[in-house]
């Protein structure tokens, strides 16, 4: 891709270029597909990008922030047909760029059409009705405006979703925006660029390519950025985050990191479960904020928790994501392979075992097949980072004081998920996680969706709530103009 979409322009870049590679790779060589390149943007061209959504937004008085609701959602209707049209050549950059399987490629396009959908919905709900109020003599009129420029930053897992998942809300409430797309899941991008240009007023939508030095810092800067929307690990938002000369005025809307615990219980059906913690733990390898990390297992089924578990996950299809019910495919940082690796070492050193009979690890170059290890501790590596990748913890409880204990001292709080059948067990397993975590899943694995739930969590795992209508109240500020009534009297 050579172009630069900032300020309505689209136009090829004239500075350097960084290549995007394939987890996939040449066959018969160790050579990764070369799949495109991007430009890599100089602080020169980062700024030109906030300054134009900067200018867009004009105080409020741009043309979109002025423009009704029902004017936006015109607009963002023609986006729709654009991207019904080219779902499938989107998709198929998606898996790629970053290895997803094909069925989970084409529903992050598809679940981004829909999440797109039910935020016009949500919009045309908000504004169905005047938002007037009476109370104690006032009237008051009631309107949700728009904040400003939101920087929305996205990560490699659900580079094309998670981008509008921030982006759209923001957009549709009238604000403008830089987009800083992931090194990985830049290509997907490239279709919507001409859609943007096309469609929406011009300035409204700027995107940025390149390393997060000459992009991100730069543009925070300025102090230009009123919204900060980013999807990504804690370090690197507090890290940009704190570029921004007045920190305090910026509105966050945060998506970090998490270490999402399964606990499953002494009553556990574990033939029904297993499936569903397999996915929770293993879809798109691991490779999923929401995705289940460590499992905590009660001591009277451990044993047989274990060794029906590891049968499973060495069970798993692994191979290319075009192939059919394949579920395990290449990753595409190329440094976690061996990071893996060090992972296993570290928990072997305290204690841990590997228990699936495949073993797991690097089996061809970007494919690294499950790791499933018990007796894992909380003092492991593998059990305390967010590791993003096919290892699997497995650590055994007596007491559910224990479990409490465990998940009051992490520093993540995302999602649980609990496996039980008794009412009572499970309301005890709900209670270590009450104040501890955004959502607590009963005999289902840990998920963002459906898009409707709010999105959250707490500690160091999350800052605001997404959401279909979440979304509209992080990116909108009420306006309130009040007017004593006449028979309260003016004075
Ligand atoms: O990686 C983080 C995503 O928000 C996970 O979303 O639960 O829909 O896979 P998901």
């Amino acid at each position: 891709m050579k172009n630069v979409l900032l300020d309505g322009t689209l136009k090829p870049y004239k500075g350097n270029f960084i290549n995007v590679y394939s987890p996939i790779y040449y066959q018969g060589t160790q050579e990764r597909a070369l799949i495109g390149s991007y430009p890599d943007m100089t602080p020169e061209d980062s700024i030109k990008a906030i300054k134009a959504a900067k200018k867009a937004f004009n105080n409020g008085k741009g043309e979109w922030p002025s423009m009704t609701p029902y004017e936006r959602i015109n607009i963002m209707n023609k986006f729709l047909e654009g991207l019904e049209k080219n779902k499938i050549g989107i998709a198929k950059s998606i898996m790629w760029e970053i290895g997803k399987s094909w069925d989970d490629s084409l529903k992050e396009v598809v679940r981004t059409i829909e999440y797109i959908k039910d935020t016009i919905k949500a919009v045309e709900d908000l504004y169905k009705n005047k938002n007037i109020k009476s109370v104690n003599g006032v009237n008051a009129y009631i309107k949700d405006t728009p904040i400003g420029v939101i920087l929305c930053s996205s990560p490699f897992n659900y580079p094309f979703n998670e981008t509008y998942t921030t982006l759209i809300p923001a957009l549709i409430m009238g604000n403008t925006a830089v987009m800083k797309l992931p090194h990985y899941g830049v290509v997907c991008h490239y279709i919507t660029y001409q859609l943007f240009k096309d469609i929406f007023p011009a300035g409204v939508i700027n995107v940025v390519t390149g390393d997060g030095p000459n992009t991100l810092k730069p543009i925070m800067e300025t102090g230009l950025v009123d919204i900060f929307g980013f999807i990504g690990t804690s370090k690197a938002a507090s890290t940009i985050i704190k570029y921004h000369p007045k920190p305090n005025a910026l509105k966050l809307c945060l998506g970090l990191e998490a270490n999402n615990v399964g606990v499953i219980l002494g009553d556990a059906n574990i033939q029904k479960a297993i499936p569903e913690i397999i996915s929770g733990c293993l879809s798109y390898n691991g490779q999923r904020c929401t995705a289940l990390k460590v499992l905590l297992v009660n001591e009277n089924i451990y044993e047989e928790f274990v060794k029906e578990f590891s049968n499973a996950v060495d069970n798993l299809k692994l191979g290319m994501p075009w192939e059919k019910s394949v579920k395990i495919t290449p990753l595409p940082e190329e440094k976690k392979p061996k990071y893996i690796e060090e992972l296993i070492d570290d928990a072997i050193q305290y204690g841990g075992s590997i228990c699936n009979k495949k073993r797991g690890g690097i089996i061809d170059r970007s494919i690294v097949s499950p790791i499933v290890i018990r007796d894992a501790k909380p003092c492991m590596r593998v059990v305390k980072e967010e590791q993003f990748g096919p290892i699997i913890p497995i650590m055994k409880w007596s007491s559910i004081s224990e479990v409490q204990e465990f998940v009051m001292n992490s520093n993540y709080g995302q999602q649980a998920a609990i496996f039980g059948e008794d009412p009572d067990l499970i309301a005890s397993a709900v209670d270590c996680f009450v104040f501890n975590v955004g959502r607590v899943n009963i005999n289902s694995q840990c998920q963002r969706g459906p898009d409707v739930l709010p999105f959250t969590g707490r500690k160091d795992s999350a800052q605001g709530t997404l959401s279909v209508t979440d979304a509209l109240k992080v990116f909108s500020i009420p306006s309130v103009v009040a007017i004593k009534s006449k028979e309260a009297g003016l004075f």
